[in-house]
């Protein structure tokens, strides 16, 4: 199947500092890939070469044919100053009409906000409104950088339900920057573990037994992404040696 995207030996330098180096990975249709790694290891700046936001200094870049991205951002600044509710910030997508902002409001389970100001809203209310915007665009590809950021854990469990309903009903791909190992990793297909370069990446069952993930994010990290093993392949001996 041809990729929706490919980086190969992608780098990126600002202001003389290599942020990136040597970065390579592949994204198909109906795949989730999870990107973890430390504060600063140029995640965020990762997703937004990808969104071609920041321009990468070498490597290439390949996209499919007219790919549609969706894009949840880390963090939005709103003007604290400029009132506006969900439905005009829906709007801000010129081709919505009415009906299709409630339905895609709906699919997050946020028609109830329509007519809510957008600084009134949760943590956990932004953010599906915020992915509900990435999906208006009938993504192929679709974009979330820590988007449970500020949710509470029911939130949290009800935003990572709903991208995995987003990705039956687009058969999208799916790349987030995401810490909660616990929660993702019963979905997630490909773990790309990301330090300025890629350290490890692979299935969640390879990545957690990797010397360099676990040096990174220590037995705990390796552990949260066993939990998920230990629920879902207990019968299988490899697992058993996994979790140890
Ligand atoms: N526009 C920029 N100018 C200068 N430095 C930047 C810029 N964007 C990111 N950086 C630096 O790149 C590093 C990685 O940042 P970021 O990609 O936000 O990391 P992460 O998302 O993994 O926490 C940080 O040291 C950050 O300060
Ligand atoms: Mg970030």
């Amino acid at each position: 199947m041809k990729p929706l995207i490919s980086l190969d030996n992608v780098s990126v330098e600002i202001d003389h500092k290599k942020i990136l180096y040597d970065v390579s990975l592949v994204i198909h249709l109906n795949q989730i890939i999870t990107l973890i790694g430390p504060n600063g290891a140029g995640k965020s700046t990762l997703v937004k070469v990808i969104l071609g936001l920041v321009p990468h200094t070498s490597g290439i870049i390949k996209h499919s044919a007219n790919l549609t991205i969706g894009y949840v951002p880390q963090s939005i600044n709103l003007n604290s100053t400029l009132p506006i509710t969900v439905k005009r910030f829906m709007r801000l997508n010129k081709h919505l009409n009415n009906e299709d902002i409630v339905n895609i409001l709906s699919m997050v389970k946020a028609e109830y906000l329509i007519n809510t100001s957008m600084h009134q809203l949760s943590g956990g209310e932004l953010q599906r409104v915020l992915l509900a915007q990435a999906l208006a665009k009938k993504p192929q590809l679709l974009i979330l950088d820590e988007p449970t950021q500020g949710v509470d854990v029911n939130g949290q469990v009800l935003l990572y339900d709903l991208i995995a309903n987003a990705k039956k009903h687009f058969n999208c791909g799916i790349l987030m920057v995401s810490h909660d190992l616990h929660l993702v990793m019963a979905k997630t297909d490909e773990v790309i573990c990301l330090n300025h370069h890629i350290c490890c990446s692979g299935t969640p069952a390879v990545v957690s037994n990797d010397p360099e993930f676990i040096s990174l994010f220590g037995r705990h990290g390796a552990s949260q992404i066993a939990v998920y093993k230990h629920h879902h392949n207990h019968q299988h001996d490899w697992c058993k040696h996994n979790i140890e």
